[in-house]
């Protein structure tokens, strides 16, 4: 009998890296069809107003220009904007492109310009003049902060804010050494490789298929169905690749409404994608400002932790992220009190982004927390280690696995960390001063809030097909899910084949929240025990022991005894949300090298160890990618990335990479990733605890303690450009 771990647990390169490196994998944007018409948007040029008129007449004459919509010749779609509403977002009332004259920030679509193609549609945007009413607008944070507010109502899927416990106002006073400090975190734009866009096909028998750069064409489809009435006809989404998305792609995007808008005005096929300058306006990491207070001992055990954060939302919703949601659960303290708030601003909604919330809530904690080291002349993995706990005192609960003090241990380890010299500017190399930096991170571990299925299917050709709609949005979905299914029916993996990214498939709603392997993998999983009972009935057998010879063999041999050309089994995966015995994250420790060239500033990340425990290793090759790419996102977030305003104009001052920076290959060097063992089997029945975001969390804090440690100067906001940088350097 074959191996029952043949394939999971071992580095399987990408099952559909071959059709990706070859341009076999198509994405949203590629999908043609018959007398295709292109879709480009007309943004406003203020951040808040109304729109007094919208002169269309020279665009309307440009060659090949068949129709400009306007929130004055929209055709209409559901009245109330709670069909408009979709699972991921946050409570208020979503934003409807084109509604009406109001302009709720930069950016906003004022006109859809449908041209037969898409240079012609772009050439005549470019001649629609919009006149405004314009009213002042806020969009600065600093300014808006002291207006902030406790959000009302939480957020599907965002767990609330724990409760205060102690009194940590009266512990931090009576603490003998105290550390206060507020840090700043700017907004980030994502920028996926692929653009979001929209291929609506409009077919004539009443079904219309929309190819969608989405995370969820579950979601993408029902939003659809309910904005556009469009309950009689069969609405299919599809997104089989997407090329990259870290939380933009979890609510239905601007361009599928236009899209999907024209489509049903004119009945033909539409496209819509939105051009890169046009992603500095859709939606972006909160921006923030956080107070840290630390109390504690001499030795540096604390006693009170409290920490305010206030971030950035729309007008019109209240976007929320677990932003202080771990600050309670890293480190033993009696005395806890976290404050997250919300600042208005008029801007687009901010929106998920890798690690939402706990990359900028840990920012904050562990350079306080680095911060405490110096006071306490403690080693900063030391003063961590002095405060570990392994239980969750918020909530009075068991963790269900927490092997963090592995990664302190088997991180620092691998970087060499005792080798640290304690003083700041004490490590040089030449012109070089060095940093060394660590931190701690901590993500959710959890199955999706929202019930998922999976369907496999034994065919008489002796092949398995696993079927579930969520995307792979990069993260290796499609490779687990085979391994997954190769083992549970001891196959080969050659012989099975995953399909997602449709609508039709199984109903399987979001790829997010590091939840997707385990939830979808779990389905996966139970599928096939259900479908090995059903064949194992069919031959009157009750053990599954008793397969003796190859079973993918015996399994087809059972279905031809039966009689049929294929056999299915579909499982449900739920998460019940009450009755949690235990508390589950996942966990990291960071340590990293900057290098800093003291007469010009410029900073080198030039060596990251990650260590991770995040449960079982499905595939540690695709497992380590989505470590190391989540640890050159947060080098961005460190060190580049900074969608910042005018304030004047009320908008991103960036329009392309040429002013936001983003890590090139040039600034990345040695990444090393870490996966420490631990057994889980609380969080998934498959024991993963989900990867995509952990990775990200403790890597910008680490990079901010070692330009500290490398220089003596704390700079207190991110990201750390030169010039914030120049204060700490002698010149
Ligand atoms: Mo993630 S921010 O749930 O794509």
């Amino acid at each position: 009998m074959a191996d029952a771990a043949l394939n999971t647990g071992r580095p399987l390169l990408r099952v559909d890296g071959p059709l990706k490196v070859t341009g076999g994998a198509k994405y949203a944007a590629e999908y043609d069809a018959p007398d295709l018409v292109h879709g480009v948007i007309v943004p406003s040029s203020i951040a808040r107003g109304r729109i007094v008129s919208v002169d269309t007449r020279a665009a309307q004459a440009f060659p090949g220009v068949l129709k400009i919509f306007t929130h004055e010749n929209r055709p209409w779609g559901a009245h109330f904007s709670v069909f408009f509403k979709d699972p991921m977002g946050p409570p208020g009332k979503p934003f409807r492109p084109l509604l009406d004259g109001q302009v709720h920030f930069s950016g906003q679509p004022v006109a859809l310009i449908v041209a037969e193609s898409f240079e012609a549609a772009r050439d005549a945007a470019a001649l629609v003049r919009v006149s405004y009413h314009t009213e002042a607008h806020k969009t600065d944070l600093e300014k808006e902060a002291v207006h902030a507010y406790t959000p009302p109502k939480t957020r599907l899927g965002v767990p609330p804010t724990p409760k205060p416990t102690g009194d940590a106002d009266r512990a931090f006073a009576s603490s003998p050494v105290k550390v206060e400090a507020t840090y700043r975190t700017s907004p980030e734009n994502h920028h996926p490789m692929e653009l979001f866009a929209s291929t609506v096909v409009w077919g004539a028998d009443k079904t219309i298929t929309v190819y969608d750069k989405t995370q969820s064409p579950k979601s993408v489809q029902i939003y659809l169905k309910a904005a556009f009435l469009l309950f009689g006809r069969r609405v299919r989404v599809v997104s089989p690749y997407v090329g990259g998305a870290f939380g933009l792609g979890l609510r239905p995007q601007q361009s599928v409404f236009l899209a999907m808008l024209a489509a049903k005005a004119l009945k033909r096929s539409v496209r819509v994608v939105i051009p890169r300058d046009q992603m500095y306006t859709l939606g972006y990491r909160a921006n923030a400002i956080q107070t840290v207070s630390l109390g504690a001992d001499e030795d540096g055990h604390l006693h009170a932790l409290k920490q305010e954060a206030i971030a950035a939302t729309s007008q019109y919703e209240d976007a929320q992220d677990p932003m202080l949601f771990f600050s309670g659960l890293l480190y033993g303290c009696e005395n806890v009190k976290l404050a997250y708030k919300l600042a208005k601003l008029d801007t687009i909604s901010p929106c998920d982004m890798r690690a939402p919330g706990a990359a900028t809530g840990m920012f904050a904690l562990e350079s306080a927390m680095d911060e405490l080291a110096y006071a306490t002349g403690r080693d900063p993995l030391d003063l961590r280690l002095e405060n570990y706990i392994d239980y969750d005192q918020m909530e009075h609960r068991k963790m269900s696995s927490k092997a963090l003090r592995d990664c302190y241990t088997q991180g620092a380890d691998k970087f060499g960390w005792s080798a640290r010299t304690a003083a700041p500017r004490s490590m040089r190399d030449g012109r070089d001063l060095i940093g060394w930096g660590m931190a701690t991170g901590i993500w959710d571990a959890a199955l999706s809030p929202l019930p998922a299925r999976a369907t496999v299917t034994l065919t008489a050709d002796n092949r398995l097909e696993v079927t579930t709609s969520v995307t792979d949005i990069g993260t290796g979905t499609y490779t687990i899910l085979s391994q997954l299914a190769a083992d549970a029916m001891q196959f080969p993996m050659d012989r099975v084949t995953t399909r997602l990214g449709d609508s039709s498939l199984p109903y399987n709603p979001t790829q997010g929240g590091s939840w997707t392997a385990s939830t979808a993998g779990s389905a996966v999983q139970a599928a096939c025990e259900k479908l090995k009972d059903k064949l194992l009935k069919h031959s009157h057998r009750t053990d599954q022991a008793s397969l003796t010879s190859d079973p993918s063999v015996e399994f087809v041999t059972l279905l031809n005894v039966a009689g049929k050309a294929r056999m299915e089994a579909t499982a449900t995966i739920t998460n019940l949300p009450f009755g949690k015995k235990f508390t589950s994250a996942t966990h990291s420790a960071v340590f990293v090298e900057v290098r800093i060239d003291e007469e010009l500033g410029a900073i080198r990340v030039t060596r990251v160890v990650s260590a991770i425990a995040a449960g079982r290793i499905l595939n540690p090759l695709t497992a380590q990618s989505q470590i190391r790419g989540a640890a050159i996102m947060a080098i961005g977030k460190a060190l580049h990335e900074d969608a910042a305003s005018d304030h004047n104009l009320g908008r991103c001052m960036a329009h392309s990479f040429a002013d936001y920076h983003i890590p090139s290959n040039a600034d990345v060097f040695d990444l090393e990733v870490i996966f420490v063992k631990e057994l889980d089997t609380e969080v998934s029945p498959i024991g993963t605890k989900g990867l995509g975001e952990i990775g990200s969390v403790a890597v910008a804090p680490a990079i901010a303690n070692a330009v500290f440690h490398a220089t003596g100067y704390r700079v207190r906001e991110l990201p750390i450009t030169i010039d914030r940088l120049l204060p700490g350097l002698p010149l």
